[in-house]
């Protein structure tokens, strides 16, 4: 029962991914300080797993707490790192927030890797890094483009670090590039719980059928796309999640090729916003209000990923489509709606 610490455990992949980690055996410790999540995945986790995680509410930028939780942990085998801000849009704005949280809370967590002899480490990174690709698929060694925003240069530059820190510690380690992870655990105990309005486009698709937001807007239907609106590689989050348990193991059994390896992990199928739309009416049955609306700052026009490597060296499957994709996440806003609308008649 090797015991792993999550960062971000109260989010949406880590929270996920604790269930898959438990699933198979592993002990979880998470450190989340709810600066962008909930502490309510810890009873999701439980109410699935049957097992209660510890939590500490330690913010990563705080060495002291954060060496704290390795003291008390002595025996943590691996650090799976999800913990960061992921707002694209939001870091233009306040890029010194992004660099200061994203890179600060990684440097805080290395050190204490490096101190506390931690064999593992998986690094949360996403196919921003390709920019807009000359190629598609992309594969884990395409060219790695300029960063489109403060947001992007994070995962870059905590690529980056951890290469040259794997270089010469002795922990070796994972990238993990995902591309666009939507759903829900078909149980429904948890799920995505964006803070403040949605960006992201599933979200805000299952919000506008709830009814929480009026519409949704589709960012420009002028791209040389099939249709015209852009492309993404759409990837159900228990398929990401256990993508991460696999790379403990590929860790652990030592088949790892160099000190840092990387893997995309996406569905390898390009789905235009127009046709996310159109399944998620399909499997919901609601008629979603939506319309075309101008280019989004940033957005690239097309991207999916090559994921032989993935497949081959970690043994990975993926196991659910896009229509489990859209029918999780339907359920799960039905969910959130059924739970608000018990708390407001108490
Ligand atoms: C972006 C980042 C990704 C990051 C993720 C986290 C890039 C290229 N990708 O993903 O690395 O992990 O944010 O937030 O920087 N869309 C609409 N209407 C909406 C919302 C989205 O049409 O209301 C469209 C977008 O234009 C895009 C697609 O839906 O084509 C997906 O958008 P989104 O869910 O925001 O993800 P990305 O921008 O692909």
């Amino acid at each position: 029962m090797a015991k792993i610490l999550v960062t971000g455990g109260c989010g949406y992949i880590g929270s996920h991914t604790i269930v898959d980690l438990i699933e198979n055996g592993f002990t979880v410790i998470s450190v989340d300080d709810n600066s962008r999540s909930t502490p309510y995945p810890v009873s999701g986790i439980e109410q699935i797993t049957g097992r209660r995680i510890k939590n500490y509410n330690v913010d990563l930028k705080n060495f002291d707490e954060t060496r704290a939780v390795f003291q008390e942990n002595p025996d943590i085998a691996g650090v799976i790192h999800f913990a960061a801000y992921k707002a694209v849009g939001e870091s233009v704005i306040e890029p010194l927030m992004y660099y200061e949280n994203n890179l600060f809370g990684l440097i805080n967590l290395l050190k204490c890797v490096q101190e506390f002899s931690v064999p593992y480490f998986v690094f949360s990174s996403s196919c921003t890094v390709y920019g807009n690709p000359d190629d598609i698929p992309v594969t884990e060694s395409s060219p790695v483009k300029k960063a489109e925003s403060p947001y992007g240069a994070t995962k870059q530059m905590g690529e980056e670090i951890l290469s040259n820190f794997s270089a010469r510690a002795n922990t070796k380690s994972i990238l993990l590039r995902y591309f666009n992870p939507v759903g829900a655990h078909p149980t429904c105990f948890i799920g995505e719980q964006p803070v403040g309005k949605p960006q992201n486009l599933v979200p805000v698709i299952t919000q506008t059928a709830i009814g929480k937001l009026q519409k949704v807007t589709v960012f420009g239907n002028d791209y040389p796309t099939r249709d015209g609106s852009c492309v993404r590689d759409y990837i159900h989050v228990c398929d990401i999640a256990h993508a991460h348990t696999l790379a403990l193991q590929y860790l652990m059994d030592q088949r790892n090729k160099t000190n840092c390896d990387i893997f995309n992990l996406g569905t390898g199928n390009g789905v235009t916003v127009l046709e996310a739309i159109q399944a998620f009416e399909k499997v919901s049955g609601v008629k979603l209000n939506y319309e075309i609306g101008p280019r989004r700052a940033g957005d690239v026009v097309a991207i999916y990923a090559n994921n032989d490597l993935a497949r081959k060296e970690l043994g990975w499957e993926i196991k659910y489509d896009l229509s489990d994709m859209m029918r999780t996440a339907w359920a799960w806003e039905k969910k959130i709606k059924a739970a608000e609308e018990k708390v407001k008649s108490n």
